[in-house]
């Protein structure tokens, strides 16, 4: 669902602001699971791996970040934490937020491990979120947000705004 969510967000996004935000989709750089013996922070060379370096690279090229996540089994999901134990320096003093989705609990809980996991990277932790429960049953067939999340919106556009402000601070 996270395709989903993440092009409500998006759409939201533009609507309501005009600005046209990204999408990285960790599942197409198809990541190897880590099983490094360097500490990402202290490789001096890039990573020997070419979809390692493609996935840093689209993170170090982005002034900020808005994670889509889901909750698994009360927690993160694994192939989300997987891609951030590559990373080392990318997401250094880059505003964060997150658009949680899951169940009855709304990712919620998968997003306080993931700010636990953020903290390890220097980051500009957004206080905002959306979370958007019972995903399965959310958005109709044109992708727009059934009725019983009408404040996801206007937190999407604050959520975005909030970041734009410390891209320009940093
Ligand atoms: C194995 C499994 C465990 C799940 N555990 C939870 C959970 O603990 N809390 C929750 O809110 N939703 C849970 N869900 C529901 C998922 O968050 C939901 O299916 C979501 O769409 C998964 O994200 P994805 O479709 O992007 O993979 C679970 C789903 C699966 C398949």
């Amino acid at each position: 669902m996270g395709e989903h969510v993440a092009q409500w967000f998006v759409r939201t996004v533009r609507q309501h602001t005009g600005r046209e935000l990204s999408v990285i989709d960790l599942r197409t750089f198809d990541l190897p699971m880590f099983t490094d013996a360097i500490v990402p922070s202290t490789r001096t060379e890039p990573h020997p791996d070419h979809r390692v370096r493609q996935w840093l690279s689209s993170l170090n090229d982005s002034d900020g970040l808005i994670f889509v996540n889901p909750e698994y089994n009360y927690g993160l999901a694994s192939g989300l934490k997987n891609g951030l134990d590559y990373v080392a320096h990318e997401l250094d003093n880059k505003p964060v937020g997150i658009v949680s989705y899951g169940g009855t609990a709304a990712g919620i809980r998968s997003s306080l491990m993931l700010r636990e996991t953020l903290k390890a990277f220097n980051v500009h932790d957004i206080g905002t979120q959306v979370a958007i429960p019972r995903v399965w049953e959310a958005f109709d067939e044109n992708g727009r947000l059934l009725s019983g999340n009408d404040q996801a919106e206007e937190l999407a556009v604050k959520m975005v705004e909030e970041l734009e402000k410390l891209v320009e601070c940093t």
